[in-house]
């Protein structure tokens, strides 16, 4: 048996070191080594270090018969879409999500759907089997054909799932309670979570079952080893919102066998979770018409058009550094635009607390947004509202220029169909464009031309002025 070696590893990227520091060399983070044993006994396959001699790999060409399963549905459209139209047999799906956020009433429901179609094993290592069989009353899925069991050991799991009737999907949930044996590091920590997330990954590929693992994100929003375990699955999906909110996102960061930015919207209810097939229409049902500050975005989510509705808050500050609060954007893009819209139309905003806010807690990381964001500046500074009836987008340069986004087709029709009648756009570039009927369309070449529509005080001649400015300096 090797001795065993102390090693110190980040939790956060799975970089070892050989001594303890505050902060990580590999990727920064601070105070994320914790003490580990390096993987020491014979027996674990995952990290033996013992080298016999190899057999030899087999070549084929690349042209030939594919085995094309077919995937395993739930039933839950939202779901299946996220995943690229349902599981595919042999792969390993990574969920991960806040505590509490709704990870196991989600796959408590998925393991439901599936197991009206093929075998389907739920193991939960956090939960007793009573407390599951509760939920599932509760979500009315007694009945459903899940094969329910508790257990933390790898090895055991491993010694059920690599037998001859083995289920087609299993769920582990999560993958911070599992440990496998011959590793002295407690569970949770990344040499754990690495070497059990190994041992069942390749196991499914083996045995050609899909697994899906749950994996809670830490405060800093990270998987415990989220680098390790997101490259040795084929898809990564996050289930996010405010706890405070009812509608929860699952989101596709990576995908094997699908598109990845694909998100499916559920809202909690007090029977689980119900798929909203209509996003758009919930994230603006509070929208009050004609206030001044908001502005709504005719954005994308993957292949799916979604509505949103920014709002800005912009007030006279007398701290020496101005306020910039944001939820649900870039703050960084934001410090981008307020700088734009200083320097090339005259709009300072320096003197004033801005707070930005994507109605409803949705997240939003396209840059086609920074038109809509620009708008809602505008209008709150302004007091003026932005036209009725109007959706916007378009990304912004840092010229000033308003540049043609993707998909301004698909984005249009999602507003038709939601009853807006017009649109502020870029240009639609390459693409073209035809607009849906009842629905204006006003080409916003730069960004002088969205604030000249707010009676907005602005100074004269913005370029210039910094040019005499290091002049007189
Ligand atoms: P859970 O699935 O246990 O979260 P996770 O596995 O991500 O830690 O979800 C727990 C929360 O969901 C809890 O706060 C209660 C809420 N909930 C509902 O609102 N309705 C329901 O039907 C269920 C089952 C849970
Ligand atoms: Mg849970």
């Amino acid at each position: 048996m090797a001795q065993a070696r102390t090693v110190y590893v980040c939790q956060s990227c799975g970089a070892g070191h050989a001594k303890w520091a505050g902060r990580c060399d590999a990727c920064g983070a601070w105070n994320s080594l914790v003490e580990e044993k390096a993987i020491a006994s014979r027996g674990s396959r995952s990290g033996g270090a013992k080298r016999v001699g190899g057999h030899g790999v087999t070549f084929v060409p690349l042209e030939g018969e594919q085995k094309r399963a077919a995937r395993y549905t739930t039933g839950i459209g939202e779901f299946d879409r996220v995943t690229g139209g349902g599981l595919v047999p042999g792969s390993a799906i990574l969920v991960g999500g806040d505590p509490g956020i709704g990870k196991s009433t989600l796959l408590l429901q998925a393991a439901a759907g599936l197991a009206a179609r093929v075998q389907t094993a739920y193991i939960s290592g956090e939960e007793a089997i009573d407390q599951v069989r509760m939920r599932a009353e509760r979500l009315g899925l007694a009945k459903a054909g899940v094969q329910l069991a508790t257990a933390t050991s790898v090895a055991d799991i491993v010694a059920s799932l690599d037998a001859t009737d083995r289920p087609d999907v299993a769920i582990i949930d999560s993958i911070q309670t599992m440990s496998v044996e011959g590793l002295e590091s407690a569970p949770g920590t990344v040499a754990q979570v690495r070497a059990s997330a190994h041992e069942l990954t390749t196991l499914a590929k083996r045995r050609g079952f899909a697994v899906i693992l749950v994996g809670h994100v830490t405060k800093e929003g990270m998987i415990a080893g989220p680098r390790v375990l997101e490259h040795m699955v084929d898809a990564v999906l996050y289930f996010e919102g405010e706890s405070s909110q009812q509608f929860r996102i699952l989101r596709a960061v990576k995908n094997r066998f699908g598109a990845t930015n694909e998100i499916g919207v559920f809202e909690m209810t007090g029977s689980g979770l119900a798929e909203v097939t209509n996003p758009s229409s919930l994230f603006l049902s509070e929208r009050a018409a004609n206030a001044s500050g908001t502005a709504v975005f005719a954005g994308l989510e993957g292949s799916r058009p979604l509505l949103v509705e920014f709002q800005a808050l912009v007030s006279p500050s007398a701290l020496p550094q101005p306020r910039r609060t944001v939820v649900g954007w870039d703050s960084g893009r934001l410090a981008m635009i307020l700088a734009v819209l200083e320097a090339r139309c005259g709009v300072s905003l320096s003197g004033h607390d801005v707070y930005l806010n994507v109605a409803g807690g949705l997240r939003i990381t396209e840059p086609a947004a920074d038109l809509a964001v620009a708008a809602a500046l505008v209008s709150a500074a302004s007091g003026e509202s932005v036209p009725p009836e109007t959706v916007i987008f378009g990304e912004i340069a840092l010229s000033g220029e308003v540049r043609a986004v993707a998909q301004t087709e698909s984005r249009l029709r999602e507003a038709a169909k939601l009853g807006f009648t017009k649109a502020l756009a870029a240009h639609p570039g390459r693409e073209g464009g035809s607009s849906p009927a009842g629905m204006t369309v006003e080409r916003i070449a730069h960004l002088r031309d969205l604030v000249g529509r707010f009676p907005i005080r602005r100074r004269r001649s913005p370029q210039a002025a910094g040019v005499e400015r290091v002049r007189h300096g």
